[in-house]
């Protein structure tokens, strides 16, 4: 998306009670700009695009930056022992349930600016407008920076929201380990956490009135429908699972093609069995992918003898993805019968399909309707902090266009007015939660 979406507001809608003056929001586009741009400095030099792998030196230096970015917009900031970044805005009501906003600032490897980042700067965005508009809240607001959302080098995802949802299973703490050999728990305790006190970091229902998260869509709708808002009704859930096909390592040059049991061509048919089950047409709307596979011995004169390879499979509806995980299991048996090499498939990893809070949901709506700001129902392919946010409050998500829908590649690109005026739609929903939080009894449980 590109261009000014002021025109679509209407200023000073008595409705809305949230009157954002066109040349306050020029002025926060700016500081909005200047910030992603900030944290886009923050990667890995050696690497294309933008790289900022959880637990990092470049982590660490945007975990400073956006700490600081908190601070210079009144946040009280502290670290959890989940490595959780939070910066407090105290309510009027020193002990009501929080209102809490964010996302993850960590990157896919070689991947964009705005994944992540474009949530956690409109987050602050929003608060500042809060503040600057002198609507003290009666909720606390905490802003959260969550510890790696990004599939890790340790091979976990969502770490810190799972952490503050109580789902982190504490075991992986210490047996997920990376290829130097330094233990999930470690990485925490590096980014100001305390694995051994992980339990701190979970939040309980009802300690949290609502969760709100602004993300980049990451998909062509948008884009393609010249839409500056989505609002998500629910989330994909996915299964990653664990593909070894074990052959026989033996020599390039000398082992007959008859007689070879070459565990990438084994597997080189997997990946094309893969893509073909998530093009059946009986399990509609079904994305499946390999993104990983590992060679052993990866070698120019050596007949590969393993591979490892790791699935993503993601449908709204848990039935498709179970469906479609049991379909690439049976043609797996086949390939190993044909190649007489063994395959195995574990499930390493599930996140469930969400909805997302209905009266959440309606306040997004009801903000941008008060905006006069055009926005499209839809529901979100990629994975996200508030899946996990959505197991212990109300949780919404806000989408604002990705060009072209590219995304995790380092072409991605949302236009700052989107991501100044997703903001401003935040904000205003944050106002409306607060100011509204009866009607869904403030310590009662949303329809998640
Ligand atoms: C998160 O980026 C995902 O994998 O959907
Ligand atoms: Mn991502
Ligand atoms: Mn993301």
């Amino acid at each position: 998306m590109s261009g000014n979406h002021g025109e679509r507001i209407q200023a000073g809608s008595a409705q809305l009670r949230f009157p954002y003056d066109s040349h306050k929001r020029v002025e926060e586009r700016a500081w909005i700009e200047a910030r992603v741009m900030e944290l886009a400095e923050y990667t890995d030099p050696e690497s294309r695009g933008y790289t900022r792998l959880a637990f990092s030196k470049e982590d660490t230096l945007g975990r400073k930056a956006v700490s600081r970015f908190m601070k210079d917009a009144g946040l009280a900031v502290r670290v959890d022992a989940a490595g959780n970044i939070i910066g407090r805005m105290n309510g009027r009501q020193a002990d009501a349930p929080i209102i809490t906003t964010g996302s993850h600032i960590d990157t896919v490897r070689e991947g964009g600016r705005f994944d992540g980042v474009a949530g956690v700067i409109a987050a602050i965005g929003a608060v500042r407008c809060l503040r600057s508009r002198d609507f003290p809240t009666q909720h606390p607001v905490e802003v959260v920076v969550f510890t790696s959302e990004e599939p890790n080098e340790f091979g976990a995802s969502t770490v810190g929201s799972r952490a503050m949802a109580g789902t982190l299973d504490k075991r992986l703490l210490v047996t997920l380990k990376n290829k130097e050999g330094l233990s999930l728990d470690e990485a925490i305790q590096r980014v100001g956490g305390s694995a051994k006190g992980i339990n701190e970091a979970a939040r309980a229902r009802g300690d949290t009135l609502a969760y709100l998260e602004l993300h980049i869509e990451q998909g062509p709708t948008l884009d393609n429908m010249g839409i500056p808002v989505g609002v998500v009704n629910g989330i994909a859930g996915f299964a990653r699972g664990q593909v070894t096909v074990v052959g026989s390592t033996d020599h390039a040059g000398t082992t007959p093609m008859d007689v070879r049991k070459d565990a990438l061509v084994a597997a080189a048919e997997a990946i094309q069995v893969l893509e073909r089950v998530g093009r059946r047409k009986d399990l509609p709307n079904t994305f499946a992918t390999i993104g990983v596979v590992e060679n052993y011995p990866n070698a120019a004169n050596v007949v590969p003898g393993r591979v490892v390879m790791v699935t993503d499979v993601r449908n709204t509806e848990m039935e498709f993805i179970e469906r479609a995980e049991h379909a690439f299991q049976e043609e797996l048996r086949k390939i190993s019968t044909r190649r007489g090499v063994d395959i195995s498939f574990d499930r390493s990893n599930i996140s469930f399909p969400v909805n997302m809070d209905t009266w959440v949901t309606g306040l997004i709506e009801e903000s941008c309707q008060a905006c006069g700001v055009p926005y499209h129902l839809m529901t979100s392919g990629a994975g996200h902090d508030a899946s996990h946010m959505a197991g212990i409050t109300r949780a919404g998500m806000i989408f604002v266009p990705s060009r072209m829908g590219k995304s995790h590649c380092p072409e991605e690109w949302t236009d700052f007015g989107d991501i100044a005026l997703g903001a401003e739609i935040l904000a205003a929903t944050i106002f409306k939660i607060d100011e509204r939080a009866k009607e869904v009894g403030e310590h009662g449980q949303g329809n998640c």
